[in-house]
C-alpha cells in the first residue's frame, strides 16, 4: 500500500502558483516571498542532514532571550532566514525566537506589504541526538498595505486569526513540508535529488478523534488537578482506552504525527510555566493555524488559539491542540467540568 496521496507531480512553486490564480489582484510578491522562504529552508535542510559532520554541533556560549542555551545550529538557521528574507522587497518586519525586538529590514532595501514571524530551529534539545526538528513560520499582512515603511512591533503584534498563511518544515526521516494559506493544509516532501519540495499529501483532514496523547509528563506532579485528572482518564482501562503515550520534545514532530494520527498534542500551565512554556506568536499560531485548517481544534485550554490578542512578541500561552473530539474533552477536565 502506497502513502502517496497525489497523482499530480506538483512543486511547492507551482501550487503557491496555482492558488495565486484565485487572487486575480494578486502582484507575485507573496510567490516572491514563499520562493525566498523555502530556498532558506532547503539551506537549513542541507545543514541538519550534515550536522553530524562538521563542527556545527555543540554549544555556543550565547543564550537566546529566554536565558536557554543556544546551538550553533539555531543562531545559523536564524541567519539563513534572515539573509534569505531581508532584501526580496516583500516584507516590512519580521520577529524571531531567537531575536529580542523585531527585526528591521535593512535600510537598503524596500519595504513590502508582508510581516514574517519565525522558530528557526524548533526543538533544539534534540539537535545534537540525531533526533526530528524543525521551522515554523507565520505570515501576516502589514497593517497599513498603502505603506512603504518600516514595519513596527504592531505589525507583528496581531492574532493569530489575521494568518495570511502559515507552515512548519519537519527534519525528519525525511524533510517536508506544511504548509497552509487558509485553504486546507498541504503537506510537500523535499526530494534532494532534485531540490525540490514535492506535493505528497494533498487538503489533509485529521481524524476526529486519536488514540495517542502528547505531552511532557514528567511535569505530572506540576499540573493542576483537572490536568493530572485528564491524563489519569487517558489511562484508565476501559473503552478505547487506554490512550498510547508519545513525546519527541520537538513540538513541530508531536504536532506533525498528531496532524496525521491524531490524539492531542499539550504543553498545559505548570508551577514552572503558569501560561504554559510554548511561545504564541512564531510557535503556537501558526500550529494552531494548520491543525484548524486540518479540521483539528487547537485552544489555551479555554480560548481558541487564534483569537488571543498578543501583547508582547515573546508571550507564552497553554497549548491543547489536536483532533477536535479529544481537546473538547481536555478542556472539560483542565475546566473542571469533568465530574
Ligand atoms: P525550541 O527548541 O524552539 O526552544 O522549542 C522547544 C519547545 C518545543 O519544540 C517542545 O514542544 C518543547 O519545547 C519541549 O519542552 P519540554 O522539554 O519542557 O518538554
Ligand atoms: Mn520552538
Ligand atoms: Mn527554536
Amino acid at each position: 500500500m502506497s502513502f502517496l496521496r497525489v497523482s499530480r507531480l506538483v512543486t511547492i512553486e507551482r501550487h503557491i502558483a496555482e492558488e495565486q490564480e484565485f487572487h486575480p489582484s494578486a502582484t507575485g510578491e507573496y510567490s516572491r516571498l514563499l520562493r525566498d522562504l523555502t530556498l532558506a529552508l532547503r539551506i537549513i535542510a542541507r545543514d541538519v542532514r550534515r550536522a553530524g559532520l562538521n563542527d556545527v554541533l555543540g554549544i555556543t556560549d550565547s543564550m537566546n532571550v529566554h536565558g536557554e542555551t543556544v546551538k550553533k545550529l539555531d543562531e545559523f538557521a536564524n541567519e539563513v532566514i534572515f539573509r534569505a528574507m531581508d532584501h526580496g522587497g516583500h516584507l516590512c518586519v519580521m520577529a524571531s525566537e531567537e531575536s529580542e525586538g523585531i527585526i528591521k529590514i535593512p535600510d537598503e532595501y524596500a519595504k513590502g506589504k508582508y510581516v514574517l514571524l519565525f522558530d528557526p530551529l524548533d526543538g533544539s534539545s534534540n539537535i545534537d541526538v540525531n533526533t526530528t526538528i524543525g521551522t515554523i513560520f507565520s505570515i501576516y499582512r502589514r497593517l497599513d498595505p498603502q505603506s512603504t515603511e518600516d514595519g513596527d512591533e504592531r505589525d507583528v503584534l496581531q492574532p493569530g486569526y489575521k494568518q495570511v498563511a502559515a507552515g512548519y518544515a519537519c527534519y525528519g526521516s525525511a524533510t517536508t513540508l506544511v504548509y497552509t494559506s487558509g485553504h486546507g493544509v498541504d503537506v510537500f516532501t523535499y526530494d534532494q535529488t532534485i531540490g525540490d519540495f514535492l506535493l505528497t499529501h494533498e487538503k489533509v483532514r485529521m481524524p476526529k478523534q486519536g488514540k495517542i496523547y502528547s505531552v511532557n509528563e514528567g511535569n505530572y506532579a506540576l499540573w493542576s488537578d483537572g490536568m493530572k485528572r485528564y491524563v489519569d482518564h487517558l489511562k484508565k482501562q476501559e473503552q478505547g482506552k487506554p490512550y498510547s503515550l508519545r513525546y519527541i520534545g520537538t513540538a513541530v514532530a508531536d504536532i506533525h504525527r498528531t496532524l496525521h494520527y491524531g490524539g492531542i498534542f499539550m504543553y498545559p500551565a505548570d508551577s514552572k510555566y503558569p501560561n504554559g512554556k510554548l511561545r504564541l506568536l512564531y510557535e503556537l499560531n501558526p500550529l494552531a493555524m494548520i491543525i484548524e485548517q486540518a479540521g483539528g481544534r487547537a485552544t489555551d485550554g479555554m480560548n481558541r488559539i487564534l483569537d488571543i490578542i498578543p501583547t508582547d512578541i515573546h508571550q507564552r500561552a497553554q497549548a491543547f491542540m489536536g483532533s477536535e473530539l479529544d481537546v473538547l474533552e481536555a478542556e472539560l477536565f483542565v475546566n473542571g467540568h469533568d465530574s
